[in-house]
């Protein structure tokens, strides 16, 4: 039995928030951990390219994106890490598959219906603002799932689509030659840990400005954690701790005989807003101390990252040629 292929890529946006890191990070680290298993990650430098037009902004999210999945623990010796625009043979994968791709299935993307429902709500054109990188998205991740014969891309449930997308194109063009060309890849979504509630309760998203960054400054992210909304409870009155911002993250990080702890504090009343926020602090500091160590580091050496990424780009490009050299005598280009 050959190994299970496990990939996933990361839009470079910035340092990455407390829900990145538990909702994706985390738990695709675990993965790659699992036996019999082959990890890559990648940073879809190209696919934030559609929204980030600033080059000196693009090179610092992808380091800052590369730094924080080293400092959460992934081991470039075991796990590939590599950029996305550092492997051409993605975007001669495109090509191909854009051949087979129906215009149609592009028109039911999710991403790209949103960005028309906006305008249209706007009452702008239906094509304000979409570019053509935006509308073929869904082709150039499916090349990055592809070319590494995938087994297991772990997704957020938003990206569920686009994997889906990858299995039909590899399926119409399997189909086509009659053979198994291109393995069919599935999405795996961590349903347990999608909703990360961020400092207003709803889901942490930086679109919500609701986010704590990972490696905030120890000051900084006291002071981030203490904005944590609250209802207006009296330090003396008993509280629900099931019903409680602070208290819902607190769960993420400590372990069960502290979680019980502070949720019967909670109950027997005296316990302040400030006391519970200063406990999450400090059991999410702990946590977050030595990775933080790391990250800075790292971004104080940026050359490093850059050499980890192009080690990892020279070991994904030996796979990657493999995969687009059977396509292009597949199809007939070679
Ligand atoms: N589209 C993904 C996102 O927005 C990022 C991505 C690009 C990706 N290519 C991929 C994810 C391939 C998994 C596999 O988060």
């Amino acid at each position: 039995m050959s190994n299970t292929v496990v990939l996933t890529g990361i839009k470079p946006t910035g340092m990455p928030h407390l829900g990145n890191y538990l909702g994706a990070i985390r738990p695709a680290l675990a993965l790659a951990e699992e036996p019999d298993t082959e990890a890559r990650f990648f940073i879809a430098d190209y696919h934030s390219l559609n929204t980030v037009r600033d080059a000196a902004t693009l090179r610092s999210y992808t380091r800052e994106v590369a730094a924080s999945w080293l400092a959460a623990g992934l081991d470039p010796e075991k796990t590939l890490i590599y950029k996305q625009s550092d492997v051409p043979e993605t975007f001669e994968l495109t090509t191909i598959l854009m051949a087979f791709t129906a215009k149609g299935l592009m028109n039911r993307a999710h991403a790209y219906k949103a960005a028309v429902d906006a305008n249209r709500e706007k009452g702008q054109s239906e094509d304000h603002q979409i570019n053509m990188g935006l509308y073929t998205y869904p082709v150039l991740m499916a090349a990055d799932i592809l070319l590494f014969d995938t087994d297991v891309v772990p997704v957020g449930k938003d990206q569920v689509q686009h994997v889906e997308m990858a299995q039909d194109i590899a399926g119409v063009i399997n189909h086509n030659y009659g053979e198994e060309l291109l393995k069919i890849p599935q999405a795996r979504t961590s349903e347990a840990l999608m909703t990360i509630p961020g400092l207003d309760g709803r889901k942490m998203s930086k679109s919500y400005d609701n986010h704590i960054p990972l490696f905030l400054p120890e000051k900084q992210l006291r002071k981030t954690i203490m904005k944590i909304v609250t209802n207006s409870q009296a330090v003396e009155e008993p509280k629900d701790p099931q019903d409680c911002n602070v208290f819902a993250l607190y769960k993420l990080f400590a372990d069960p005989a502290e979680q019980a702890a502070l949720a019967d504090r909670y109950r027997a009343g005296g316990l302040g807003w400030g006391h519970a926020k200063q406990e999450l602090f400090e059991t999410l500091n702990e946590v977050i101390a030595p990775m933080r160590e790391t990250y800075d580091a790292l971004m104080a050496d940026t050359a490093r990252i850059d050499a980890i990424l192009a080690d990892g780009a020279e070991k994904a490009r030996q796979v990657a040629s493999r995969t687009l050299g059977r396509l292009r005598r597949a199809v007939g280009v070679a």
